[in-house]
């Protein structure tokens, strides 16, 4: 509630690297949030391991969406930006949560049912509370907005549940969020099945942001278009969902229009046009990638960026906890 400005708070899942599905869609809109709102942002370390993860590879991600979330504008001293594991009021939070939270309203989450699905063998209990910590995660801030796409908005329904059934017993502990539809700025789907959106698991038809320029040019050149007999650079998503897709990824990378783009390619066909979408993307990502990879090589600065946000969030974090360590009755330590 600093300056009066309102609280918004978010994490992110360090299970992946990001691409530019990421970049063009919604990270691009962070920096305006920043300046409305006084926000908090988290890698979710803890939520990351209800999926089996090799330890050397989840510090290097952790570190690495850091300094890629620094260099896409999140700048540290505008926001707090943290270590979900660093701040250990959000497990001790969750604990006291879980026993507000109901065994059948976990089983009707749609992603724990998904998950479970797909790790067969290991559905652990993690999984099936994650949505309890990610409560803890949210109302232990008391914010008053979590941006989500749709994949969570469930999560966040739930929240609000659990914030609304403690409330209920124990008078205003908690401030009940409000979902936060966050602009979206482009929908960028896969390169290789351009009715998919652009995902990680797919990683021949996706963009990373650290992708070398030699890789994104040959991902770029060999997109798929359509057998289209007039091979004609046109705006028509449903008939050519992958020219589509290329020209709106063209057209954020350097903020030209649709008509602007139809022209600049009129009868030069596709293969003019995916290396010039190439083109523009290398050099839309150059300063990001430098910039990440300038701060991987200063270890000490990001260490100072995740401590200062660890200390800031746990102050904040440790005044809701004890308010409702109090409330149920804890004798205080
Ligand atoms: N579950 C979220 C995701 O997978 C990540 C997350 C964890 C989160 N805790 C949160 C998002 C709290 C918003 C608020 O994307």
């Amino acid at each position: 509630m600093e300056n009066g400005k309102k609280v918004m708070l978010s994490g992110i899942q360090p299970s992946g690297e990001l691409h530019i599905g990421n970049y063009l869609g919604p990270l691009r809109h962070w920096p305006e949030m920043i300046e409305e709102f006084d926000c908090y942002f988290f890698l979710a370390d803890l939520h990351t391991i209800t999926v089996r993860q090799e330890p050397a590879e989840l510090r290097r991600r952790v570190l690495t969406l850091l300094a890629s979330y620094i260099a896409c504008g999140l700048a540290p001293e505008k926001c707090t930006l943290f270590i979900q594991s660093h701040v250990p009021a959000h497990s001790q939070l969750a604990w006291v949560l879980d026993c507000y939270t109901m065994f059948g309203e976990l089983s009707r989450m749609t992603q724990f049912k998904d998950k479970s699905a797909r790790n067969a063998d290991n559905i652990n209990a993690g999984l099936f509370t994650y949505p309890v910590l990610m409560a803890a995660d949210i109302l232990i801030y008391q914010p008053d907005f979590v941006p989500v796409g749709e994949d969570q908005r469930q999560h966040v329904e739930i929240c609000r549940d659990i914030a609304n059934r403690f409330n209920g017993i124990y008078g205003d502990v908690f401030k009940v969020p409000e979902p936060y539809i966050a602009k979206v700025g482009a929908r960028i789907m896969s390169l290789s099945t351009p009715e998919k959106k652009m995902s990680k698991s797919q990683p021949e038809g996706c963009v990373f942001l650290m992708d070398k320029p030699e890789d994104i040019m040959r991902k770029f050149k060999r997109a798929v278009t359509d057998s289209d007999a007039e091979r004609c650079v046109r705006y028509a998503p449903e008939e050519k969902p992958g020219v589509a897709n290329l020209m709106q990824i063209y057209a954020s990378a350097t903020g030209k229009s649709y008509e602007e783009i139809e022209r600049e390619f009129d009868g030069k066909g596709y293969g003019a046009f995916k290396p010039a979408v190439g083109e523009a993307v290398v050099e839309c990502l150059r300063p990001i990638r430098e910039e990440t990879e300038r701060l991987l090589a200063d270890k000490a600065y990001l260490e100072s960026v995740y401590r200062a946000g660890a200390e800031k969030a746990g102050y904040v974090a440790n005044k809701t906890l004890r308010k409702v360590y109090k409330k149920v009755g804890f004798l205080p330590g």
